[in-house]
């Protein structure tokens, strides 16, 4: 697709970000990775610890709403491509504090396309910007059919409507101005290094911890749940062997109702640290619901896997039970993580 060597990453402190970083820095030596991020709360270096010494990798602190500074950023560092991450990505907080979602999601973006615009201008052809977005866009489904390409955007989440902003201004600056851009949009994505505000990793930090599950409404959403390590792989695909202005789906047929996952947590950690069966099934709480919460998503990645050959690697179970032993074996993540401003976040949300 394009000259690849040296790549801009933002939002990669995060947690898909982080492992994007990860398998870019690995895989491609020659490659240049500049890893651009504000280190929210939800960016956290020690996401990285194992990469940040190698040659090719560079870290920088920066706000993609600083417009000043990201013009001046791609001025100095010249990056051929943007794999673009940065982004406010969770629903609770999008309900309660919109505005933010729409500064870095919305206008963040446009800060980042102005940028390549700018410094691509006079040589469109060897550059790309990349934008990870999310099957939110699509809005929420019934329990037939699947999320395509094709299907309209019905966001319904201030965040899935900030994320459907951004994937349009992404799309308007292909049109408008030639900017070479392509769009992913991932299911539920699960794994190491997911920030324990989310239901997977907010739930075996629940039960290491003896505290209530809280489940919104009857447990009866639906979501398709891919493994990190797989969305980076395909991100590596679709950068590499992607169609330039093309949208291109990523799941793993894989859909899940919130109680069914709650419960497979507490049966693999009650065997993992070594309790009676059903133990942790009685912290299950079920809770007022989330205000317009969507039913259900699932995302049909066949254009994905036939056009470009990408296939999910892991079982959902063996997914689960890796992302609970690495929650297990780095307590110390865990516990740096919970300190502080998430202890006022967490009382705020669930009392
Ligand atoms: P995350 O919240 O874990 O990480 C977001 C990262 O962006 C953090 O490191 C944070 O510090 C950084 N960031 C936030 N605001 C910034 C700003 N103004 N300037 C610079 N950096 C900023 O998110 P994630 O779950 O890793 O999601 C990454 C991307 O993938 C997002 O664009 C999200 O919409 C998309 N996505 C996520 C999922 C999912 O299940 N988590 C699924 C599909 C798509
Ligand atoms: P989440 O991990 O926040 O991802 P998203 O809202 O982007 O899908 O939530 C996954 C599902 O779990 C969603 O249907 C909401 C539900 N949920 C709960 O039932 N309890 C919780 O405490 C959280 C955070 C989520």
């Amino acid at each position: 697709m394009a000259a690849n060597k040296k790549i801009l990453i933002t939002g990669g402190a995060g947690f898909i970000g982080s492992h994007v970083v990860r398998l870019f820095v690995t895989k491609y030596p020659d490659y240049q990775i500049y890893n651009l991020d504000a280190l929210t709360y939800a960016g956290n270096l020690e996401n990285l610890k194992d990469i940040e010494e190698q040659d090719n990798y560079h870290f920088v602190k920066g706000d993609i709403t600083d417009e000043a500074a990201m013009t001046e950023l791609f001025q100095e560092i010249k990056p051929d491509s943007v794999l673009h991450l940065a982004a406010e990505s969770h629903v609770d907080r999008s309900i309660k504090d919109p505005m933010a979602f729409i500064r870095t999601n919305v206008m963040g973006t446009v800060n980042l396309l102005n940028a390549a615009k700018e410094l691509w201008k006079e040589d469109m052809d060897n550059h790309l910007f990349y934008h990870i977005s999310t099957d939110e866009v699509y809005g929420s489904l019934d329990d037939g059919g699947y999320f395509l390409e094709t299907t309209s955007y019905d966001p319904k989440s201030p965040y899935s409507a900030s994320k459907a902003s951004s994937d349009h201004f992404v799309r308007a600056y292909r049109n408008t101005y030639g900017l070479p851009v392509v769009i992913s949009n991932c299911s539920n994505n699960y794994g190491p290094n997911h920030f324990p505000e989310k239901l997977i990793p907010l739930c075996i930090n629940n039960i290491k911890h003896n505290k209530p599950l809280p489940i919104y409404g009857k447990g009866e959403n639906v979501r398709d749940w891919l493994y990190v390590e797989d969305h980076a792989r395909a991100i590596d695909t679709i950068f590499h062997q992607g169609k330039v202005g093309e949208t291109y789906n990523i799941g793993g047929f894989n859909e899940w109702k919130n109680i069914d996952i709650v419960r497979l947590l507490c049966q693999v950690m009650d065997k993992k640290l070594d309790r009676a069966e059903g133990t942790s099934e009685k912290l299950i709480t079920f809770v007022t619901d989330r205000a317009g919460h969507d039913l259900r998503y699932a995302i049909d990645a066949h254009k994905l896997m036939n056009e470009l050959g990408w296939e999910p690697s892991l079982q959902f179970e063996e997914g689960i039970e890796k992302t609970v032993d690495w929650y297990l074996t780095n307590e110390d993540w865990l516990d740096n993580v919970t300190s502080g401003n998430y202890q006022k976040y967490y009382t705020g949300q669930y009392g």
